[in-house]
């Protein structure tokens, strides 16, 4: 039987599809794809699409995709009706709270602001320390909200911390690790088990072999 699988566009396509190939699936494709995003492994029957992270749990939930690689980041903002699998160790970062240097918005008293693209991460984050807080929700360059006074912090990732720095921002505390994880459509855990379950296990077996690589 055949096995869909979602990938997510941008930040995590380039180690996913390197990881793939090492686990001898067929992803030339992908690696040479021009402005395509759907594309089929012939020889082990698999159809790969690139859609953006949000919707990569849509798919799976969906029952379209059998398979999803997604953000920890995005299973924590939102979904629960699938089979979270495997930790890829891969597109590691960190979700933090930042704010202007100096200005630790975990100090202020009272109201906070905090902007961010994860409301859900972010009021989970601040009601856990029964802080009063204002959830304002911005779609890209987060970083911009305190510097332009929209908010007193955000609530963000941060992979190599060059835009927090660039932007005169600094960490406060981290929220959670992130890597990329595989997850798994539920109807498609029972009726293609072998096929899943074999996916699962090349990636894994690569997983393994990059912790041993790092010992
Ligand atoms: C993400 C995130 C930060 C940046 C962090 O944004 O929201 O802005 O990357 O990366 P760094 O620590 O390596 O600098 P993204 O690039 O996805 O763009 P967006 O804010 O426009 O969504």
């Amino acid at each position: 039987m055949s096995l869909s699988v979602a990938l997510t566009k941008g930040r995590l396509e380039k180690a996913a599809a390197e990881m793939l190939e090492e686990a001898g699936y067929g992803v030339e494709k992908l690696k040479n794809k021009g402005r395509a995003l759907v594309f089929a492994d012939t020889e082990k029957d698999v159809r790969y699409f690139l859609v953006k992270a949000n919707d990569c749990i849509t798919y799976i939930e969906h029952g379209v995709a059998d398979i999803g690689i997604v953000g920890k980041d995005t299973l924590m903002e939102g979904g629960s009706d699938y089979y979270e699998m495997l930790d890829l160790e891969i597109g590691k970062c960190r979700f933090i709270v930042g704010g202007l240097k100096g200005c630790d918005p975990l100090q202020k008293n009272g109201h906070i602001r905090i902007g961010t693209k994860y409301p859900e991460v972010a009021r989970r984050y601040f009601a856990s320390r029964g802080m009063d807080v204002e959830i304002i929700r911005i779609e890209g360059s987060v970083e911009l909200g305190p510097v332009l006074g929209l908010c007193d912090g955000i609530v963000d990732i941060m992979e190599t911390g060059t835009t927090l720095k660039e932007n005169g921002l600094e960490v406060y505390d981290t929220v959670a690790r992130i890597s990329a994880r595989v997850i798994v459509n539920k109807a498609s855990f029972k009726l293609k088990r072998k096929e899943v379950m074999t996916f699962i296990s090349d990636l894994e077996r690569i997983v393994k072999k990059h912790a041993e690589g790092n010992q």
